[in-house]
């Protein structure tokens, strides 16, 4: 049975690859991933807000990053240690001693969302000895005079410039919120991106009620947002020609076969390894190899796509019709009774009956 799988021009032992988090922060996390059986492995991210916390200290002066807004700024310490303790230096040597300790390819994450300085690292993570550069431009579009166009001129403006400025494949994770994600997708693939990642999670303030404040914890992924990245991975497979890493949601090894037949290149996953611990990988490649043993199916360029839009006779399945479809077929299956609700006045609720379990 032959896992083998490219990714970014790469070639991967298994569609298993660690998705960026400070799990990989650290030397001895990057040999623990590779024994567990990870294909690749995404740093976390070195951030444009620390590469220009660390500019500014440097040169003593705060206007020349007028670009940053000082919020932001304020999260990372002049002395340049981020959240994960990385600045930009320590970051660069993480990516060499990486390199040597593991030999699965590590993909440096670059992370931010202005044409600015910052991505001038993208070279020197290139020459620390990345295998490949992931680009989150993070980015929440909160300024209601700029466009979508405008903020996606601005995406490609930046993955133009990096791409480049390195010999290395780049991939974006890409957000979900845009108004035509395949058409972008492609823009994207036209200007120099080899992969792209689908998606990145955005994270929403909560809104505290004792306090009257927003809050903004951390909550890792629920294994139901796996749709999204799945119906797109399902209608970009086999009609771009970046490669694509399906991320998001990814809780079991199931998850891993659906990315895979929808026609992912390979599955990412944080959460789950955030839960149940590094070793967790080799329980997701283990109920894989099962999968496709039950299956007789010899190798994971064979089930790739099998699910994919391309690859489907009914492709109303990822459109409106199906929206229609799965409307009516709850309001019949479901048979809602409306009832009063005693004492309330004559007030009717729902109390749907006979759900399918
Ligand atoms: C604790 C934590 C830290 C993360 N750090 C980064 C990061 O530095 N850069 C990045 O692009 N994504 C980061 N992510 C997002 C993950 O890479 C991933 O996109 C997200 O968790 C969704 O995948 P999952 O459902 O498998 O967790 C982080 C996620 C978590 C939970």
């Amino acid at each position: 049975m032959s896992l083998l799988t490219s990714y970014l021009g790469l070639t991967l032992k298994s569609p298993l690859v660690a998705s960026a988090s400070p799990l990989a922060g650290k030397l001895d996390n990057l040999r623990r991933l590779e024994d567990a059986g990870a294909a690749a492995i995404v740093l976390p991210s070195l951030f444009q807000e620390q590469i220009e916390a660390d500019a500014t200290a440097r040169q003593g002066h705060v206007d020349v990053y007028s670009d940053s807004s000082p919020e932001a700024l304020s999260y990372f310490p002049a002395e340049a240690a981020g959240p994960y303790g990385i600045g930009p230096e320590h970051y660069l040597d993480l990516i060499r001693r990486g390199s040597e300790a593991v030999s699965v390819p590590l993909i440096a994450s670059l992370n931010g969302s202005t044409r600015a300085g910052w991505i001038e690292y993208a070279r020197a993570i290139d020459q620390a000895g990345a295998a490949a550069i992931e680009l989150n431009l993070y980015h929440v579009p909160a300024d209601l005079e700029e466009s979508g166009r405008a903020v996606e001129d601005r995406y490609v403006d930046i993955v133009s410039a990096v791409c480049a400025d390195v010999a290395v494949p780049v991939s974006v994770k890409m957000t979900p919120f845009l108004s035509s994600i395949g058409h972008f997708a492609t823009v994207l693939a036209d200007h120099g991106a080899a992969g792209l990642v689908l998606f990145n999670r955005t994270l929403q303030p909560d809104i505290d009620l004792i306090h009257l404040r927003l809050t903004d914890s951390l909550d890792l992924s629920e294994a139901s947002e796996l749709r999204l990245p799945l119906l797109w991975t399902a209608l970009l497979a086999g009609r771009t020609k970046a490669s694509l890493a399906l991320s998001t949601g990814v809780s079991s090894s199931n998850d891993v076969v659906k990315g895979l037949l929808a026609g992912a290149d390979v599955v990412m996953t944080t959460s789950a390894l955030l839960r149940h611990g590094v070793g967790y990988l080799a329980t997701l490649t283990d109920g894989l190899k099962s999968w496709m043993e039950a299956r007789e199916i010899g190798s994971v360029d064979t089930m790739r796509g099998m699910l994919s839009w391309q690859s489907s006779k009914d492709r109303s399945v990822y459109t409106r019709a199906n929206y229609l479809r799965i409307l009516e077929r709850y309001a019949t299956e479901a048979i809602p009774r409306f009832e009063p609700v005693p004492g309330q006045g004559g007030v009717r609720v729902n109390v749907l009956e006979g759900l399918p379990s």
